[in-house]
């Protein structure tokens, strides 16, 4: 593994899900790691503390995804754009500027399934255009990442509905068991424990472009939800609606979509790191949280 010496990584969206869990990463692995709340629309607060703090990378975590969800982008769509355009634009741009490498933990919910990409069937690359928009959130993230993979200095992972080895309330296990009624669609997801380090290893080796960043396959909410009470919660049960009825509690769409992981697992592999098919990365994940007593 190549490691530039003297690497700093500075974590933007210091207090978010994924830069707590991308800094304690970086603290297990023995890593020189700071981490910011300043503002990445405000240019002459970004370029002041990368001179400051002089990191070889960033690791852009920050994003406004809503509270407490997507729907709250519908009625702020503004603020939306100030974070997710105008920010993550200009915090790769002033990283371009000082010849830092960025990688951005952006989404792969710009897509939903069509006729070329039904479930069950090929799943989008990297090189599809998304066809997503039901969502001003998703089209914010969609039109930027055509922007931003243009720049030179820049690693854009797309996760899809993430999840953590807790029960953390923005892990996609944990939303869905306290839904009240849950839809039955395969998706793509992202399991932390199995692609944080691999983050870590793209952007310490500066691997540049975008990559679908999940688990390969895709797994169903009811499959989910099934792995879930055979490992942590025997006497859990769940109730069903469909797209059409969850639309009617909803004030945005929800992208339901397969990434294909062709380009992400071969490039890990000449790192020598496997990422294990879904439906075992969820079984280890609910091993893992009945472990450590999480119920
Ligand atoms: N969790 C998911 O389901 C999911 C799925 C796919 C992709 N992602 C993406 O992954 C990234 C991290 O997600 P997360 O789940 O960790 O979200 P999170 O917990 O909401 O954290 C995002 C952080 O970014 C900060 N932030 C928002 N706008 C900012 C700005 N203009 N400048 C600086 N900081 C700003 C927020 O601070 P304030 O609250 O103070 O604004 C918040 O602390 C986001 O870009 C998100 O879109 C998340």
């Amino acid at each position: 593994m190549l490691i530039v010496p003297g690497t700093r990584f500075l974590i933007w969206g210091g207090d978010g899900w994924v830069a707590a869990h991308l800094k304690t990463l970086l603290e297990s692995q023995g890593k020189d790691v700071v981490t910011t709340t300043v503002r990445m629309e405000d240019r002459e607060a970004v370029l002041k503390l990368l001179d400051e703090v002089k990191p070889t990378h960033v690791l852009n975590a920050a994003g406004c995804t809503g509270r407490p969800n997507v729907d709250w982008c519908e009625g702020n769509k503004e603020a939306t754009v100030r974070s997710n355009v105008i920010g993550t634009m200009n915090l790769t741009d002033c990283c371009f500027q000082r010849g830092i490498h960025c990688t951005v933990f952006a989404t792969g919910c710009i897509y939903q399934y069509d006729e070329a990409h039904p479930i069950g069937g090929p799943g989008y690359t990297e090189e599809d255009p998304a066809n997503f928009t039901g969502s001003f959130y998703s089209m914010t993230k969609g039109k930027v990442e055509d922007m931003m993979k243009h720049y030179p200095n820049v690693l854009i992972l797309r996760l899809r509905m993430p999840v953590s080895d807790d029960l953390h309330p923005r892990s996609f296990v944990t939303k869905i068991t306290k839904y009240e009624h849950v839809v039955d669609i395969p998706n793509s997801n992202t399991m932390l424990t199995d692609l944080l380090p691999a983050a870590i290893l793209l952007a310490e080796n500066m691997e540049l472009g975008v990559y679908n960043f999940t688990n390969p396959g895709a797994i169903s909410h009811n499959e989910v939800l099934t792995l879930f009470k055979k490992h942590v919660r025997p006497s859990f049960e769940w109730k069903n609606f469909s797209i059409e009825e969850q639309s009617k509690i909803l004030k945005a769409g929800r992208s339901n979509c397969m990434l294909d992981t062709t380009k992400l697992i071969n490039k890990l592999k000449e790192y020598n790191y496997e990422v294990p098919e879904i439906h075992e990365a969820y079984e280890q994940c609910f091993i893992r949280m009945a472990k450590n007593g999480t119920t």
